[in-house]
């Protein structure tokens, strides 16, 4: 039992999904996990664990942003012997290299946060996920024939900017190929307390040409980041 998470050791797997929303946690364990059971709902942030082709797995709600995924991830780690955490989300476009629906990857994070500065004094403004755990969903999205782009994102504290255009200049000084909320947090987590962290997101929308996905677009896009991340169970 921790202040965020009402759940004993022993509840969640050695490996947990989390997406931003735990609407979409409900819905990953409903729609892709079997033998489901809801672990905690601690101010409506969905857990659930089940398996999927006879490998036990958790899924739980990250909500948005640094702090969000910086309490809930501590805790897993250090309270309920989670080793792994792969983020399921969705992210913003700086580039036309990625198309609306592509999965991408993410093999660093670039942040202006002072998550990490604030938790263990780390200064360097970019953050890794684990090597090993990137390799194999490589991997298994190579098995699978699902196309995984791979590129530094941008994890941002502020959705809404004052600053226009912001994407551009970012993506000139910082080579940040996709922005979301809550990797650099995730991946300094993990470091720090020497667990594993990966991240896996589809492009939801394009800061250069402005679409937005429609619902069934969205919904193949997450079916195939979701394979991927599911596959990659051992
Ligand atoms: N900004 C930040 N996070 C996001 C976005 C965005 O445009 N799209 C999906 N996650």
């Amino acid at each position: 039992m921790t202040p965020h998470i009402h759940a004993n050791l022993g509840d969640f797997a050695k490996t947990v999904l989390m997406p931003g929303d735990p609407l979409r946690a409900k819905f990953i364990a409903e729609n892709f996990l079997s033998d489901v059971h809801e672990v905690s709902h601690v101010r409506n942030m969905l857990a659930y664990t089940g398996n999927f082709q006879g490998k036990p797995v958790s899924v739980m709600g990250s909500g948005m942003g640094m702090a969000s995924i910086g309490i809930y991830s501590w805790e897993l780690f250090t309270h309920f012997d989670v080793d792994a955490i792969i983020r399921v989300g969705s992210c913003g476009a700086y580039t036309e290299e990625l198309k609306l629906f592509d999965v991408l990857l993410a093999e660093s994070a670039w942040s202006e946060s002072s998550f990490a500065n604030t938790q263990n004094g780390h200064k360097d403004p970019i953050t890794l996920p684990s090597a090993a755990l990137n390799q194999r969903l490589l991997t298994t999205a190579n098995e699978i024939n699902v196309p995984l782009y791979q590129g530094k994102i941008h994890s941002s504290d502020v959705f809404y900017r004052q600053e226009e255009n912001a994407h551009e200049r970012l993506y000139r000084e910082h080579q940040v190929i996709a922005v979301e909320m809550e990797s650099f947090a995730l991946f300094h987590n993990a470091q720090v307390l020497g667990k594993q962290a990966a991240c896996l997101l589809t492009v939801s929308d394009h800061l250069v040409t402005q679409q937005a996905a429609s619902s069934e677009d969205r919904e193949r896009a997450f079916t195939q980041m979701m394979q991927v991340a599911l596959h990659s169970l051992r």
